[in-house]
């Protein structure tokens, strides 16, 4: 089964915001460009997965815009997403799932076309940077795991729980032996993460790790480092078989820009600072 990846699309429907990264968030655009490329991709993915931050700390308006973009762009090709540290769950539950007065983390389990997808939530306070899993999720996860299903099971989740090549990335996510105690010897094929805005693609003990860059921005050290935030939107087109995983990526519109950097002390300051 062919599928697309998406991560971090930092949507707002109104840049009404002023913090510092108001410059970084996607007002749509990038969004609706890279779902149209994935649908009218000749790999034709049957299934879109977007993981996390898909709102960037807006409200439930903002999630109605963001689900009407899917609507919209995604030509019936079904899609599931998961929550990361700048979503707000209330906002997502009111305006994207249709349940006011919610606020709890979202953990979902979905079967397409034989394919589970798990979504689990590494956020389950809103803006947690570096990222958790609780108790109940790593027993939810191994209570669905015991039975099989017909085409194996892809596990979204926002932060990545292995695979850190570049360094100060590894203390993103807190949770690796814990879940990978629990994948490993499953029918999981592919666990599909994002948040560090960067590409990256690990193998473990039969489990396939992959992290997709974002549609909003992406990230740059390698010239120091420092960060620095590019202007730069991309996807990942995936294939799952009865004994392979298949994650590659594709650029949409890409052109070069610095638009922020984040200076290596700065995101050592900000990291400590959530423990
Ligand atoms: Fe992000
Ligand atoms: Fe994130």
């Amino acid at each position: 089964m062919n599928f697309a990846h998406l991560s971090d699309t930092h949507v707002l429907d109104k840049r009404s915001q002023t913090n510092q990264l108001l410059e970084l968030v996607d007002d749509g655009k990038k969004l609706a460009q890279t779902i149209t490329a994935a649908v009218n991709h000749p790999q034709k993915p049957e299934l879109l997965l977007i993981t996390g931050d898909l709102v960037h700390e807006g409200t439930a308006e903002d999630y109605a815009y963001f689900k009407s973009i899917l609507e919209d762009n995604c030509k019936g090709i079904p899609y599931v997403v998961c929550l990361g540290n700048h979503d707000r769950r209330q906002a997502f539950w009111e305006g994207f799932m249709g349940e006011k007065g919610v606020a709890k983390p979202y953990v979902e389990t979905t079967m397409i076309n034989g394919l589970r997808i798990i979504a689990l939530d590494t956020s389950p306070v809103d803006g947690n940077e570096i990222g958790e899993m609780p108790q109940d999720q790593l027993d939810y996860l191994a209570e669905e795991l015991k039975t099989a299903a017909p085409k194996g099971t892809i596990v979204i989740l926002h932060h990545p729980p292995q695979g850190f090549v570049l360094k100060g990335f590894e203390g993103l996510c807190p949770v690796r032996d814990a879940f990978a105690g629990i994948v490993e010897g499953t029918d999981v094929k592919a666990v599909l993460s994002g948040h560090t805005h960067y590409l990256s693609c690990h193998s473990k003990n039969g489990v396939t790790y992959a992290t997709a860059a974002s549609t909003a921005f992406s990230m740059d050290n390698a010239k120091k480092g420092d960060l620095d935030f590019i202007d730069a939107c991309s996807y990942n087109l995936g294939r799952i078989t009865e004994d392979s995983v298949y994650v590659g990526t594709e650029t949409v519109n890409y052109q070069y820009k610095t638009l922020f950097t984040m200076k290596a002390a700065d995101m050592e300051k900000m990291l400590k600072n959530q423990k």
